[in-house]
């Protein structure tokens, strides 16, 4: 019982628009609880990140409603201290240079700057070699930003995240 409560709380909190969040973990909570519709279309998207600092896709296309699972694949072989590779979707109006800049400040919050207020979804970052998959529900309509956070990446890693 007590169980249930808690995630009842969790969902609201979620809901009410991701109020402050002071931690990684709470950064990481902010983004990966958004609940999924069992009966939604899914999608699955894959992308992979090398140590040339480019995403393999630039461009990614889903529906408005669809249960997303995006998988991002570091196949690259450096560290992930001297070449991490994430991939954060941005919410719509979001300063990307500026996120980006932030994000150089937040390598204890895996790189995720501000509590994560300004993120759609986000995958943990990587070293070569490792993969992270999220699943999230589709945003409204747009074109959302995309970006690899780690510092210095964001110029050659970046795309848009089309929602039709
Ligand atoms: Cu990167």
């Amino acid at each position: 019982m007590k169980k249930v409560i808690l995630v009842l709380i969790l969902a609201t909190f979620v809901a009410c628009g991701k109020k402050k969040a002071g931690s990684s973990q709470s950064a990481d909570k902010a983004t990966e609880t958004v609940k999924i519709d069992e009966n939604a279309p899914k999608r699955e998207v894959v992308v992979e990140a090398g140590d040339n600092i480019k995403f393999s896709v630039v461009e990614i296309k889903v529906k408005s409603g669809e249960a997303i699972t995006l998988t991002l694949n570091n196949v690259g072989k450096m560290l992930k201290m001297s070449m991490g590779h994430n991939l954060v979707i941005l919410k719509v109006g979001t300063d990307m240079e500026k996120f980006a800049t932030d994000a150089i400040g937040a390598a204890s919050d895996d790189y995720i700057p501000n509590g994560g207020k300004d993120v759609v979804a986000h995958t943990k970052m990587l070293g070569g070699g490792e993969s992270d998959t999220i699943t999230f529900m589709a945003p409204e309509k747009g074109t959302y930003d995309f970006l690899c956070s780690f510092p210095g990446h964001w110029g050659t890693m970046k795309g848009k995240f089309i929602v039709e």
